[in-house]
């Protein structure tokens, strides 16, 4: 570890619209699951967040908040899909105000599930066409393909929701495009196979992220920051690739995008997390040079900054100080992500750029990759139920740092994948009872 690396890390950023970040850590966006069946953030996010912040990031990204409350990714998402009344415009503000602490800035980011969402959470989900998950178990329920009309609804709400974050104090937003969620379903020829405008080219396929980007754009104006985070490749036969991607890189940049988080993967090819998929994963050919080192997606991330104009932020795999500063410094990458280390040691950024100690790998102790029986199993059902295992011991730590309790290093993970989906269906049993109540409260 060389005093240029802390140096490096160290250095504040300036976006596009005049942002300026502290240093180049970013939080990157993680799933919370701690909303009430109101959908609204609450005390947990609070604490979360104000412990994050105090953790040493320059920008604390929120998990996925949907936009649209009839199609959650999990039971205890934040939604924000309608004009908030004065107490829900608080809730969100004393959220945003408490990821502001240490000069620490916070972006909503903004998602649709689309199709990958559990039966037991959505069963009727949309998509741009109606290509069900191809995942064993039956917990994913075909959906049916969103109408001209609704996708234009659904590019409003994220303007809307875009806007009304920016007014209760979050200094940015990011646009969740990756990992197989509803836009990146838009971006993928293996399941979006519409006819019209929305389908067939990537100028098709990507047309609704980019109403997005200026939806949102137009809304928020000039000096809010904007994020994408988009998929390398799904790394999947037929799907988004490479090529597709670098393409919407370009237009993203042209689109005025501030900062594009590159990562890849969605839940039938988990690459984000570096668990393998159902299928062969289909490999980027990228330098051999650079495609040893820690982070899963920084060769492809790196052949794209030489060209790029926006800055760019990879996420995936970094635990080295050394690493981060050499992709900043070597490979003209502009910020970091970091996520799993974020959920059993949230001081860890603070550490590392004080004194440079390296990031913890809880992913080591929590089942190697290797393993024969878990999330590498050669039985696809095993190898589902144990990578959802090991998220459950990350949802833990989460809801731990939220009721401000110490991290809790059992690696039992399948117990927890147990308890965790006895807890989800009490959440969504509370949210049905909570729309019946809303349903007969009669509107003022
Ligand atoms: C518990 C957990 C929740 C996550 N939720 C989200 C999410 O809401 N949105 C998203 O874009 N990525 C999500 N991710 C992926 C992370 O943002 C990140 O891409 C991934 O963890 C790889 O980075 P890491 O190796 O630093 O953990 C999640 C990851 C974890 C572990």
């Amino acid at each position: 570890m060389k005093n240029g690396d802390l140096h490096t890390l160290n250095q504040p950023l300036t976006l596009p619209c005049g942002t300026v970040m502290k240093n180049r850590m970013v939080k990157a966006a993680m799933t919370e699951g701690l909303a009430a069946p109101d959908g609204l953030p609450n005390e947990r996010h609070a604490k979360l967040y104000r412990t994050w912040a105090e953790g040493g990031c320059a920008v604390l990204i929120t998990g996925n908040v949907m936009i649209d409350g009839s199609h959650l990714e999990r039971p205890g998402n934040v939604i924000l899909d309608h004009e908030l009344d004065e107490a829900e415009r608080s809730a969100f503000s004393a959220w945003a105000e408490a990821g502001s602490a240490e000069g620490c800035q916070v972006w909503m980011q903004l998602s649709h599930p689309g199709r990958q969402t559990p039966k037991s959470v959505n069963p009727h989900p949309k998509s741009a066409s109606d290509i069900k998950l191809r995942l064993p178990g039956g917990q994913f329920a075909r959906p049916e393909p969103l109408t001209t009309g609704e996708i234009g609804q659904l590019v409003e709400r994220f303007a809307a929701a875009a806007l009304t974050a920016k007014e209760c104090g979050f200094s940015g937003v990011q646009i969740h495009g990756a990992h197989g969620y509803l836009i990146s379903q838009f971006l993928s020829p293996s399941c979006n196979r519409r006819e019209d405008e929305w389908g067939g080219s990537i100028e098709n396929r990507a047309r609704f992220l980019r109403k997005i980007v200026s939806a949102v754009r137009e809304k928020t104006g000039r000096n809010f920051a904007i994020s994408v985070k988009l998929n390398s490749s799904d790394f999947q036969k037929g799907g988004f690739g490479p090529e597709d991607a670098r393409q919407v890189v370009k237009w993203l940049q042209e689109g005025g995008v501030d900062l594009i988080e590159i990562s890849g993967g969605t839940y039938e090819q988990p690459r984000m997390l570096e668990f393998e998929g159902i299928e062969p994963v289909q490999e980027i050919k990228t330098r051999a040079s650079t495609r040893a080192r820690e982070a899963f997606f920084l060769a492809f991330a790196a052949e794209l900054a030489a060209q790029a104009r926006a800055p760019l932020m990879v996420t995936g795999g970094f635990r080295t100080a050394a690493g981060m500063a050499e992709a900043i410094a070597a490979d003209g990458i502009s910020a970091i992500g970091v996520g799993r280390p974020m959920c059993g040691d949230p001081g860890c950024v603070g550490r590392m750029l004080k004194q440079g100690a390296d990031l913890p790998r809880f992913e080591k102790s929590l089942g190697s990759p290797r393993s024969f029986l878990g999330v590498n199993s050669p039985i696809r059902l095993i190898k589902i139920v144990a990578s959802f295992s090991v998220m459950a011991w990350y949802y833990d730590q989460i809801v731990l740092l939220g009721d401000g309790l110490e991290n809790d290093p059992d690696t039992r993970t399948f117990t927890r994948f147990l308890a965790l989906q006895g807890r989800e269906s009490k959440w969504m049993k509370a949210r049905r009872a909570w729309l019946e109540q809303q349903r007969q409260v009669p509107a003022d």
